[in-house]
């Protein structure tokens, strides 16, 4: 099995960035010059992968224009010189990559928003990723870990992460054997458990990769916690059948759906950026003298 195709479920509302995104998509949000959802297609584009596959709703105009050609603006680069910016608007679609957009028609959760992506991804395997979870990989980010996984195992792999015991809530946690330092496999998973019942600490962070069985189980999954069809429930059944595994990628990440997450990325991402990075370091270290 080859990775070719990933799903980027973009139809949440946002709401931890309101007023931000109310006429906005997440996504779009910026860490320092380029948005999050850039980001996230880079990260599946450096792991090999040709297909990018958007779920959007009827807010999300914004991200299909991102990634569209802008005649108008690259004809003005163009006739001004600005070859570096023109460099810029042009890689934001490699050669050779495509985009295709599903409506998810309404917000039922993210294993319905990843249902609605079965018509254009079929019977292959693909990846997920929130692009709300921003992940500094390094030299090696974090799907082309997981890439490395998959085409080892052949098997959907899981990107976990440790969290804080009273953060279980917030995600799907692992119950998972281990197979090797950095990996597991998965013997059970549940979704947003109270801290005093989460089978572990061992966190889903926005990265997946699946095998196309998980889309006849999400037909038939129910709604779970918060009411929504989660993509978790899923994955619970999924490993019924098949090995899942866990894998906890080296990098580190950022939960920019929240005000916090997004505001520490911002700061490194700017302390590592070619251009900002001495005048904002200067900056910085001006704030902590007073
Ligand atoms: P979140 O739990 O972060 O929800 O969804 P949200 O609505 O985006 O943000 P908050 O919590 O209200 O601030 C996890 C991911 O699943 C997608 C979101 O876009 C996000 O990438 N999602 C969620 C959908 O695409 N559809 C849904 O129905 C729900």
């Amino acid at each position: 099995m080859k990775l070719r195709k990933a799903v980027f479920p973009v139809a949440g509302m946002g709401t931890r960035f309101l007023p931000a995104t109310k006429a906005n998509p997440k996504e779009m949000l910026p860490i320092v010059d380029k948005p999050l959802i850039q980001y996230a297609a880079e990260e599946a584009i450096a792991a090999g992968i040709k297909e990018l596959i958007f779920v959007t709703s009827s807010s999300k105009r914004a991200i299909e224009d991102h990634f569209d050609k802008n005649y108008e603006m690259e004809d003005r680069l163009e006739r001004a010189g600005k070859e570096k910016l023109l460099k810029i608007v042009r890689e934001v679609l490699p050669e050779g990559v495509s985009c295709a957009y599903v409506r998810q028609p309404e917000a039922l959760g993210l294993g319905h928003a990843v249902l609605c992506a079965m018509p254009v991804v079929g019977n292959e395997p693909f990846a997920v990723i929130l692009a709300d979870d921003l992940i500094d990989g390094g030299n090696k980010p974090c799907l082309t870990q997981m890439a490395e996984m998959f085409h080892e195992h052949q098997c959907s792999v899981l990107g976990v992460q440790n969290v804080a015991r009273d953060e279980t809530d917030k995600y799907g946690i692992c119950k998972a054997i281990s197979l090797a330092e950095n990996l597991g496999r998965v013997e059970g998973i549940v979704e947003k458990p109270a801290p005093s019942v989460a089978p572990s600490t061992l966190a889903v962070v926005g990265r997946y990769i699946l095998t196309p069985r998980i889309f006849e189980l999400l037909e038939t999954t129910g709604r779970g916690a918060g009411g929504e069809i989660q993509l978790t429930d899923a994955i619970a059944r999924l490993l019924q059948e098949e090995q899942v595994l866990a894998y906890q990628f080296s990098g580190k990440r950022f939960d920019c759906g929240g005000k916090l997450g997004y505001l520490q990325a911002t700061v490194e991402y700017a302390l590592k950026h070619d251009e900002l990075k001495s005048a904002f370091e200067k900056y910085l270290r001006g704030l902590s003298i007073d």
